[in-house]
């Protein structure tokens, strides 16, 4: 354990580059080896899970090395062309590495294990491996559907049609990438649009794919199987989910400006600035671009008093990892924070919603929770502090209540930094970059 803490800092301010987009680092990784010839990859986020999702990738085959340059270069094997792992595939903490490539490994006729953290094995994987069965490949888990899975893959996968049950971009990902080796179409409809990284760097390699809004208000995305895919050049984003740290940061700690450059603006992951616009955040917009594929732009934080709101369940989807950051936001505001549609929270690398009340609580402020939803009371900006959280080692638990101590009164402790890495390496020298006041506990700086 790497205890952590966080004590009120004054105005933070500065110009800050976060690392790259998580989702669209582990796709360029994987669309990388499906791919022929040399895909060289920028910006890629070197953190724990994206590794995990290198190493995976060599075990099937691919020749996956950093350059000199901090470029990264995938030389791929083709769709069709993975070889049979001779290990075991760890992939540490990551649900995406897991899922997404449950998908790649079902339509190659290959025998792969797949494991991970104690967080990871107890993630529900049935979500993949039901419509996965359904293409024709088999799975042998643990009796709750969880990982170590055993996935043996089919030569002769079939195209299916399959209405994702739950909003997530990990299943739908995992349903299109088994489509890759299959004949014929795969269709994947969702009722609730959800980050579409997948389609869109799939459409990049030069796949045959089509995303249709339909009559009713759902997403048809339909591939065609076998696609050459080529290789080609990609620059990932900086994560606007790592990015949404400093920037509620910002918003909190009176006296703030801060600003990160060349986030992704996909609309499908911008929920948490828009419900922070309807807070009454100062945020600004700027330098809107578009890189790699991607909606890009500059955004700057001023500090701004907040104000509860209620956010639509409807944007769950848009802000799906951003909910423990908001939780810790509206700590500071005047007025409830109503968040509804939120279940999902429960089976992230922790029960997100749990931890999230548990953290407030612990630091004077009031929360209630459901099954799937929760409201915090707002202190109209005076958080008391002097509570210490348990992250059950979840990276985004860890980093927003460090987050909530910059504003506190007292110091807030959390048990564990150690998960940060998972996700965001050098976050607390960033945050101090800008003036934070973040250490180990038992440092002399603490
Ligand atoms: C991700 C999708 C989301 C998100 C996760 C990354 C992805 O999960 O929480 O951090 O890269 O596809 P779900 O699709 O399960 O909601």
């Amino acid at each position: 354990m790497v205890p952590y803490l966080s004590a009120h800092a004054e105005a933070l301010a500065g110009d800050v580059s976060v690392p790259g987009d998580k989702s669209i680092s582990h796709r360029a990784l994987i669309l990388g080896t499906l791919a022929v010839g040399e895909t060289v990859i920028s910006g890629l986020l070197e953190a724990e899970d994206v590794m995990a999702t290198a190493a995976a990738m060599r075990a099937l085959g691919a020749d996956v090395a950093r350059r000199d340059d901090g470029t990264w270069s995938v030389r791929g094997i083709g769709v069709g062309g993975l070889v049979e792992p001779e290990d075991v595939l760890d992939m540490g903490n990551s649900g995406t590495a897991a899922r997404l490539i449950a998908g790649v490994l079902a339509s190659h006729p290959i025998t792969a294990i797949l494991t991970g953290d104690a967080s990871l094995r107890s993630r529900p994987m049935r979500r993949v491996t039901e419509p996965l069965g359904r293409i024709g490949a088999r799975f042998t888990g643990r009796t709750g559907g969880t990982l170590p899975l055993a996935v043996v893959g089919t030569g002769e996968a079939l195209p299916i049609e399959y209405e994702v049950p739950v909003p997530s971009a990990q299943v739908k990902s995992a349903v299109l990438l088994a489509g890759l080796n299959t004949r014929g179409q795969t269709r994947v409809i969702e009722r609730t649009a959800t980050r579409d990284h997948t389609e869109r760097m799939l459409r990049h390699f030069g796949a045959d794919i089509e995303t249709t809004m339909r009559d009713d208000g759902s997403i048809l995305v339909a591939l065609d199987g076998y696609p050459e895919l080529q290789a080609a050049d990609l620059a990932v984003p900086a994560d606007p989910s790592s990015a949404a740290f400093p920037l509620v940061a910002a918003t909190v700690v009176p006296g703030s400006s801060v600003t990160v450059p060349g986030i992704c603006m996909n609309p499908t992951r911008t929920g948490l600035l828009t419900t922070l616009q309807e807070m009454g955040a100062d945020l600004r917009i700027e330098n809107e671009r578009e890189e790699g594929g991607e909606p890009v732009a500059d955004v700057t934080a001023v500090a701004a008093p907040l104000s509860g709101v209620e956010v639509p369940p409807e944007r769950a989807a848009s802000m799906i990892d951003e909910y423990p950051v908001l939780a810790a936001a509206a700590a500071f505001a005047t007025g409830d924070t109503v968040m509804r549609g939120i279940g999902e929270l429960r089976v992230k690398e922790s029960d997100r919603l749990a931890a999230a009340a548990d953290g407030l609580q612990a630091n004077g402020v009031t929360v209630e929770t459901g099954e799937d939803w929760m409201v915090v009371h707002g202190t109209g900006g005076a958080v008391p502090g002097g509570g210490t959280v348990t992250t059950h080692f979840d990276h985004r638990i860890a980093m927003s209540f460090l987050v909530l101590g910059q504003a506190a009164r007292a110091p807030v402790a959390i048990d564990d930094a150690r998960a940060i890495d998972t996700s965001f390496p050098g976050f607390a020298d960033l945050i101090n970059g800008l003036g934070g006041r973040l250490a180990p506990r038992n440092s002399p700086a603490a």
